[in-house]
């Protein structure tokens, strides 16, 4: 069970690498000017591979978790709440998740709108996600 934990919180640490700098790379995108044609592919080209890459990791990341609860039983019965809350922080990712695969597709399509204060704050929802996760899993507060 130890090394599935491990391993558990191996890809959690990984896939959350891509969720804080994807984010960041559109911070990047929406301050490039117009006609920087170069350094828009660039910043394409590096986001569109970590995306592929943290999907990669978001797969096991959320296996290993469900081992973990389905298999072992950890979080299971009555007087686990800290579980139900943290597979509702979970469900949150996912989508957090997905909204940056939609964002990377309007900025491929020269579509954005959004401006790079915007992208700033939304690189900080999976900061608050990650600090309830960890305090759920570790204090279990109920
Ligand atoms: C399907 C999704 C997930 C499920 C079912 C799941 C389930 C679990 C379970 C049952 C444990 C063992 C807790 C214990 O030993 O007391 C655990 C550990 C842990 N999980 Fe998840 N998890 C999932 C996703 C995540 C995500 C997305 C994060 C990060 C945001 C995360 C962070 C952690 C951490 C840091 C631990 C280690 C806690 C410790 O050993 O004290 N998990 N997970």
């Amino acid at each position: 069970m130890l090394w599935i934990k491990a391993l558990h919180i191996v890809f959690v640490t990984s896939w959350f690498a891509g969720l804080f700098y994807l984010p960041r790379i559109f911070v990047n995108l929406a301050m490039v000017p117009q006609d920087s044609h170069a350094e828009r592919e660039r910043l394409l080209l590096m986001a569109h591979k970590l995306y592929r890459f943290m999907t990669l990791l978001m797969v096991p990341a959320l296996g290993f978790g469900l081992w973990l609860w389905l298999y072992y039983g950890i979080g299971r019965g009555s007087g686990n709440g800290w579980l139900h809350a943290k597979l509702a922080l979970v469900i949150g990712l996912v989508g957090y998740h997905h909204v940056c695969r939609r964002l990377l597709r309007e900025f491929e399509q020269l579509n954005n709108r959004r401006s790079h204060t915007w992208y700033r704050w939304f690189n900080e929802a999976p900061v608050v996600a990650l600090l309830l996760v960890v305090l759920l899993v570790v204090v279990k507060p109920f």
